[in-house]
């Protein structure tokens, strides 16, 4: 049976229609060589920070021999909602869920570089538009309660602030969505929108906001398979996000995860009202 349009989703469908049709009005055809690509002058895989900036150096895990096969990881992996707060994520389960969802993993030739950077999440032209920030809100864990960001090519995580909570952290942000209190962990999938605007302009957002969807299912199934439990949020006020973490304009928060371990007998899942 064909959908009845309603006047109400006639006007949303009518306004993304338009955005639809500016996007592909936009969209530049962008020859498949990118070899020869010249990278901008400021362009940067990761986020840059001065001199005097602390760095946590990642432990690098070897993947275990007797982990689950991909097939266990999806056939338990579900959005759950409920954390043992008193719980914190070993710094070594969190180096393994960042690197085993979007570490480094090799390079090529590409944009007129040799040895161009290649990572574990596929990203649109391999320009990895998403950073990861991590918001740690854990007591008695190894990660201090702060703010951090993943610089996926050193395998670091950067202190972008530390202790810092509350002055960084928005509960008032996450709308009705209480149990993101209680994830020890959160990370923030941020597209940073000058690692591809010089090359594909209006459609590096759509395209970005594809890769943080696959960036964060990477995440999802990786701390799955470390067994810790998490949540996608897209539900929360990004622009509050931004204000308080002090982000670039340039940055545009895009998704939420929650993450921790299982509060025992907690209940599995349930639908939300939002997301
Ligand atoms: C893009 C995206 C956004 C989501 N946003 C939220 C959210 O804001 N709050 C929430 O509780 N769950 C959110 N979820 C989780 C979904 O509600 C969940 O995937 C769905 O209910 C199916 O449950 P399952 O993941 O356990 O199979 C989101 C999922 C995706 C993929």
């Amino acid at each position: 049976m064909r959908p009845t349009i309603v006047e109400k989703e006639r006007k949303v469908l009518t306004d993304i229609l338009e955005i639809e049709r500016r996007f592909e009005e936009a969209s530049q055809s962008t020859p498949l060589d990118e070899k020869n690509y010249v990278l901008p002058e400021y362009f940067s895989l990761t986020r840059e920070f001065d001199g005097g900036v602390k760095r946590i150096p990642l432990p690098t895990l070897a993947a275990p021999l007797d982990g689950p096969s991909y097939f266990d990881v999806v056939s338990q992996r579900a959005s759950r909602r409920a954390y043992d707060k008193e719980k914190p994520i070993p710094l070594a389960i969190l180096s393994a869920i960042l690197f085993w969802a979007t570490g480094k993993r090799g390079e090529m030739l590409a944009y007129s570089q040799k040895a161009f950077p290649l990572f574990h999440t596929p990203s649109s032209g391999g320009l990895q538009g998403i950073d990861v920030y991590i918001l740690s809100t854990q007591s008695g864990g190894e990660l201090l309660p702060g703010f951090y960001y993943y610089d996926k090519i050193e395998h670091e995580l950067v202190v972008m602030c530390a202790p810092c909570l509350p002055s960084i952290w928005v509960p008032e942000g996450i709308y009705h969505q209480w149990f993101t209190l209680d994830a020890p962990i959160l990370m923030l999938f941020v597209l940073n929108l000058m690692r591809g605007l010089w090359k594909y302009g209006l459609m590096f957002y759509r395209n970005g906001l594809m890769d943080a969807g696959i960036m964060a299912a990477h995440v999802h199934l990786a701390a799955q398979a470390l067994g810790v439990d998490s949540c996608m949020i897209a539900g929360f006020d990004k622009r509050l996000f931004a204000d308080k973490l002090m982000l670039e304009e340039y940055e545009i928060p895009t998704l939420l995860m929650g993450l921790g371990y299982r509060k025992e007998r907690a209940g599995e899942t349930y639908m939300p009202s939002t997301g």
